[in-house]
């Protein structure tokens, strides 16, 4: 039993590759019986045509619907097809039928809906006989009945039917009788007087799987065009896995909380006649794709997906005398009953119930949702939130795992939960938050929960890795190192070991930095990278330079002898008085983040300009260490102290000249500098001379091929709003990573190769004594085997260092290409927090750095 969508049936390469799997399954000798639907966007052409005739007015939208049908039929060699020219005559009839009386009844509109599968079955018999394959047409109206509803309205009765989907002996004997294969359409069905009626949304899909419970099938195939079920969306997420096999249950959890791919009403005919089910990539048969089955993968507690659905409302009720009162939620949802609404997830407290309204299950506009609420006032104090996007964890035993989710609900630190729900069946754990923070929740909870285990046959590829980088929006810019391979290998020469930095790239981030209209300097942030030779490059660059410690200040100006003091910007934490007496001594521009400070060193500081160092109160960033705001970051100076600050200022006789902020590392939210700005501009009220509102550096970068840049365009826009705030001060950032991350690449040599049980181990000759960010942050780098790019990456392994800690690795069950000592693997975007965090523990030394200049 197969079955194929719209778009596997619009393209002459699509109808090859189906030719190709029917053959190959009938050589097998297995009967199939397909089932496939109308051409990509038929059935909406034909809604609007059925609209058109209603009016009259159809004749541009008729044509336009044969053209696309005629053009098929060219492209697939079949000029004439009379299976195809029958159907559209009786098209035809129905559409001219419908202007005559300029009106259709719902048994009209199920009727004209049908026939988009009507027609693409008739041209694809006829295709596959073109091509050898003795298939025959059948019309699933004579197969399939609509089972009738009590109670069902007109509508339902026509354009949402169900059927029953017993063991049928007469559809086997039908296939055996027609040589074992035949074609039918998905979507429709006949009522008990055998007028057309539709399966309403999904439609195709629930046809195959009523068609192969019906058979009993030995499995049913739903091809598409991805191949299979997916940890979560690849469009979004590049590092989504494809899941190799789930049970019924988990499938239906997935489907129900937001993937698109199958359509949640088809798994439960599989499921009930155990008909395993896969689903298949019509353009890549060769990928593979997910089975499901009764079958647990394995018993093991494991998120296997991160789903988002979008677009949902939420009503939270408040009565401080629903506690113990009988029949406050009977109450409560009799008015959502009354209104037609159905609600999703519910989450309660002593004094509060609120509810989730799932946009697929409902019809919400502002006045029905309004109407909710003035209907639920005389109960509780009810308010709708919105939009919001649940988020749903899913997994066997997910309730196991709970423990394990600690960083992982660390990422919602600066978010607003909303609500959360633990399903009864233990399969999903549900968080709901605001619709516009949702991606990028959505990745950080699958970059950390979605791990393939030891010998794992539920997680397979991930999408990038399947389809090299094609996020399906844009293609990827390929990193630098790609081109430069040659020229890496040859620097890397006989060494065990090196950091390389690429001075173009960094150049190029510097400019796009520079062409930032609304931001008027930036200066480089040099704890990230201080080789001397960056140093410079971005010194050339126009780039000033942000020092934290004597020791920076005194490197950079032997890097770059001369260096003016405007070219300087000190920013110290906790440095000791002696530190910030030398500073001033020097006649640098110093950053104040303490009002001990000016309290106890105001002899110091005395007739000085300074800039003070603002703590917002919120940390953004890609890990809890880096997130620099809030009580428990010791950076800054809080907002309500600032008017003692002030105080304090004015007493000293000092003047504030410039308000800083910097609110953590790692951010690729243009919203964390627009808020900074607004704090900055907020603490203006106190330091109305400051001339410079510095919004901090943090700007990330994508820690992996296919995932989204920092929108620097969209940063520079949204800065632009704030100048009426600012007026004619100066805006400055102060970037590290941004600047030099993907500049750099570690390179390590295989040293030793190792298998336990089923973990692979991939020794190289430096670990985290040269890069701790893996060990320290958990942070991913992307790794790859540069003696032997190009072949295919197919081992999956963990890459450890030589270091005699268990903490030693640099990633974990990542897909490499078959090692062999000796080997040079690349560490991708480790130009940034790399060589400078090294250390000679184990007393080994760390990584040199050299330096590839221009082609
Ligand atoms: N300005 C100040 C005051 C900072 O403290 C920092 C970084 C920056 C600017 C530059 O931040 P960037 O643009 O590089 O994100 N070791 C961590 C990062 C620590 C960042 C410390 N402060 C990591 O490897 O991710």
């Amino acid at each position: 039993m197969v079955k194929f969508g719209g778009s596997s049936v619009s393209s002459l390469p699509n109808w090859q590759s189906i030719a190709a799997i029917v053959r190959a399954h009938r050589e097998r000798g297995c009967p199939v019986l397909i089932v496939h639907s109308a051409v990509t966007g038929v059935t909406d052409q034909l809604e609007r045509l059925l609209e058109l005739a209603i009016l009259d007015d159809h004749s541009t939208a008729f044509t336009a619907l044969e053209a696309r049908h005629r053009q098929l039929l060219t492209e697939l060699g079949l000029p004439d097809c009379s299976e195809f020219e029958a159907q559209w005559q009786q098209l035809a009839q129905v559409i001219a039928g419908v202007a005559r009386v300029r009106a259709a009844s719902d048994a009209t509109r199920a009727r004209i809906m049908g026939f988009g599968e009507l027609l693409a079955t008739a041209i694809g018999v006829r295709f596959l006989q073109s091509v050898g394959l003795q298939a025959s047409w059948l019309d699933a109206r004579t197969v399939l009945q609509a089972e009738p509803r009590a109670n069902a309205s007109q509508r339902a009765h026509y354009l949402s039917a169900s059927c029953a989907y017993g063991a049928d002996p007469v559809l086997r004997e039908r296939l055996q009788r027609h040589g074992e294969l035949l074609i039918t359409q998905g979507f429709i069905a006949s009522d008990a007087a055998g007028a057309t009626v539709l399966l309403g949304r999904g439609g195709s899909d629930t046809s195959a799987a009523y068609l192969a419970a019906k058979l009993s099938a030995e499995r049913l195939e739903i091809w598409t065009d991805v191949p299979g079920m997916f940890s979560a969306n690849p469009r979004t997420t590049p590092g989504a896995r494809q899941l190799r096999q789930l049970t019924y249950d988990e499938a239906q959890e997935i489907a129900t909380a937001g993937a698109k791919v199958l359509h949640p009403r088809c798994i439960l005919p599989a499921r009930q006649a155990a008909v395993p089910l896969w689903v298949l990539a019509t353009p890549a048969p060769q990928q593979g794709g997910t089975r499901l089955s009764h079958l647990p993968g394995s018993d093991a507690a494991q998120v296997k997906a991160v789903c988002v659905k979008k677009g949902i409302t939420l009503i939270s009720m408040d009565s401080p005398g629903m506690w113990h009162q009988v029949g406050f939620l009977a109450d409560a949802f009799g008015i959502f009953k009354q209104l037609g609404l159905s609600v999703d997830l519910v989450s309660t407290s002593e004094t509060n119930v609120t509810v989730s309204l799932d946009p697929q299950a409902n019809t919400l506009d502002s006045t029905i949702v309004a109407e909710l609420v003035d209907a639920l006032a005389p109960l509780c104090r009810a308010r709708a939130i919105g939009p919001c996007a649940s988020i749903s964890l899913v997994g066997r035993n997910i309730r196991a795992i709970i423990h394990q989710l600690g960083d992982a609900l660390a990422v919602f630190e600066e978010q607003r939960i909303y609500l959360v729900s633990q399903a009864a069946n233990d399969l999903n754990f549900t968080f709901v938050v605001d619709e516009s923070q949702c991606d990028r929740l959505v990745n950080e909870l699958h970059d950390l929960l979605v791990r393939p285990v030891r010998a794992d046959d539920v997680f397979g590829p991930t999408w990038e890795q399947l389809f090299a980088g094609d996020t399906g929006n844009q293609p990827l810019r390929a990193p630098w190192w790609v081109r430069r391979r040659a020229a890496l290998l040859e620097k890397l020469g006989s060494r065990q070991s090196a950091y390389v930095y690429d001075l173009q790239t960094i150049r190029e981030r510097a400019r796009e930095l520079r062409a930032m209209r609304s931001v008027k300097r930036v200066f480089y942030a040099m704890k990230a990278n201080w080789h001397p030779d960056v140093l410079r490059t971005l010194y050339g660059e126009k780039i000033s330079i942000e020092c934290v410690s004597r020791g920076e200040v005194e490197h950079a100006r032997q890097a770059l002898p001369g260096l003016p003091v405007d070219a300087l910007l000190f920013t110290p934490n906790f440095a000791p008085r002696a530190e910030y007496q030398w500073a001033l001594e020097q006649g640098l521009r110093v950053t104040v983040d303490n009002v001990h400070i000016l309290r106890e060193w105001a002899g110091l500081l005395g007739g000085r300009e300074i800039f003070l160092r603002v703590d917002p109160g919120t940390g953004r960033g890609h890990h809890q260490h880096v997130r620099t705001g809030g009580a428990y970051s010791k950076f800054g100076i809080p907002m309500e102290a600032l008017p003692t600050a002030c105080a304090l200022a004015a007493a000293a006789g000092v003047r504030v000249v410039g308000l800083h902020a910097h609110v953590g590392s790692g951010v690729m939210n243009p919203a964390s500098w627009i808020a900074t700005g607004q704090a900055l501009v907020a603490a203006l009220e106190h330091f109305p001379e400051a001339r410079v509102i510095d919004l901090g550096g943090g700007l990330g970068v994508p820690d992996r091929a296919g995932k989204p840049s920092l929108d620097l365009a969209a940063l520079d826009r949204e800065l632009a709003a704030l100048a009426p705030a600012v007026g004619d001060r100066e805006l400055w950032l102060e970037p590290g990573r941004f600047l030099v991350a993907e500049a750099g690449v570690l390179l390590a040599r295989v040293t030793q190769l190792k298998s336990k049980d089923d973990v692979h181990y991939v020794g190289v000759s430096t670990g985290m004594n040269s890069l701790i960010r893996p060990a320290l942050y958990g942070a991913h780098h992307d790794i790859h085997n540069l003696s032997r790019w190009g072949e295919p990456e197919t081992q999956t392994a963990s890459i450890v260092g030589p270091i005699c800690e268990t903490g030693d690795f640099l990633g974990h069950d990542r897909q490499l290409s078959v090692c062999a000592e000796g080997d040079v693997l690349l560490v991708a975007t480790a130009g940034a927090y790399g060589a400078v965090m090294s250390s000679r523990y184990n007393l080994r030394l760390p990584a040199e750095e050299l330096v590839l200049e221009s082609d």
